[in-house]
């Protein structure tokens, strides 16, 4: 069977596997805020879908967007993709090409490595998996791998899978690098919200910062396909030219992220707090279990990462015995070749049952995960 296939069925799967416990993507499972769900029915109901949506995004949803991250509508611009997986798409294939370098970190989120190689660029990836720099790029990491050629700067941060997140002073020296080599600069906010604190690139290097934004994490709306990317308004006019959706994105989508929006401030603080009241009780239980270890904690995403090699178990083992409960995790070689075969990741935006029912079997699939004869492929 070929290799698409496989990963299809194997998601396929997934999603028609009833009580799935989903603490694998990062997705969030807690109930949305009954606002949202009104606007989908009532899009729905008032048949909004029969027409196009404006390619750029709804005008109060692009201005929510703008409003949600603070910068000013005179330097930056919105443009409302289908996902940030969408918004990352179109910026690495329209501004890579053959003889370009794309310079990210491993790990990272390793889809826009494979947009950029499409367009031709060759990748570059900074290893931050290091205890001794916090599991964070460097500044001086950074500079050594920008020259000339760069073109994209790409940089999740909040990292995905570590939730490391960084702080106001690297992300301004970081953007002078990218200013001194007129790269851009690809700040990859999908878990800002998650973060104690967080500071834009685009507020130090609005000129080149592409700044990208999703509903999937933290308004729990994965499976409707919505997110942003927002730069600077020249930057937008070129990248707005030549999208693969300029029919504009799901109206259904954009009715709920409005509705997200405008009830953050009062449902978000306690969905963060349940997340991370759920990445305490996976640091317990992990303390319990030799030979597992947590990396970064408090994590500054709504995930965790358990390393696993010193229990003498595979990620992989693990996250079989796991599905096999009904729970899915994720293996580190989703993110990472070279650091993969050390942990797995565990979303934390879930119900606390689906939290605890991680953690009370945890020693016990240590124990099974060692003995298992055939583990199948895992995407
Ligand atoms: C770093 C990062 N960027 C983008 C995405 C995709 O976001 P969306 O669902 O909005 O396309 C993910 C999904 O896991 C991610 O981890």
């Amino acid at each position: 069977m070929r290799n698409f296939e496989a990963r299809n069925q194997h998601f396929d799967a997934l999603v028609n596997e009833p009580d799935l416990m989903w603490l694998g993507q990062n997705t969030n499972h807690f109930k949305p805020h009954p606002s949202v769900v009104k606007a989908m029915l009532d899009s729905i109901n008032a048949e909004e879908f029969h027409a196009y949506a404006p390619p750029a995004g709804l005008e109060e949803l692009r201005s929510l967007i703008l409003q949600d991250l603070g910068l000013k509508a005179e330097n930056a611009s919105v443009l409302v993709t289908d996902g940030a997986v969408e918004a990352l798409y179109t910026t690495c294939r329209d501004l890579c090409e053959p003889g370009v370098n794309f310079v990210t970190t491993d790990p990272g989120w390793k889809w826009p490595m494979a947009f950029a190689k499409a367009s031709g660029a060759t990748t570059i990836e900074i290893p931050i998996y290091k205890p001794e720099n916090g599991y964070k790029l460097t500044v001086a990491q950074l500079e050594s791998a920008v020259n000339e050629k760069t073109r994209i700067i790409y940089l999740v941060d909040p990292n995905n899978p570590l939730g490391t997140c960084h702080t106001e002073q690297e992300i301004k020296a970081f953007t002078e690098i990218a200013r001194r080599h007129k790269a851009y600069f690809l700040h990859d906010c999908t878990y800002r919200h998650f973060a104690d604190g967080h500071s834009l690139a685009a507020q130090f290097y609005p000129e080149r910062t592409i700044t990208i934004y999703s509903f999937s994490k933290w308004l729990g709306l994965a499976g409707m396909r919505i997110g942003a990317l927002v730069a600077h308004p020249d930057v937008v006019e070129r990248l707005a030219g030549a999208p693969p959706n300029n029919l504009g994105s799901n109206i259904v989508s954009q009715r709920a992220a409005i509705a997200g929006l405008k009830i953050r401030d009062e449902w978000f603080p306690e969905i963060n707090r349940r997340q991370r009241r759920n990445q305490a009780e996976i640091v317990r239980a992990a303390l319990q279990v030799p030979g597992l270890k947590v990396v970064n904690y408090p994590s500054q995403a709504n995930l965790i990462v358990m390393e696993c090699i010193e229990a003498g178990i595979t990620p992989e083992a693990l996250c079989q015995a796991y599905r096999q409960e009904g729970i899915m995790i994720r293996q580190g070689s989703y993110h990472t070749t070279a650091f993969g075969h050390r942990f797995v990741k565990v979303s934390t935006t879930v119900p606390e049952e689906w939290a605890d029912a991680f953690c009370r079997l945890l020693p016990a699939m240590v124990e099974k995960a060692r003995v298992l004869k055939q583990v199948t492929n895992l995407y």
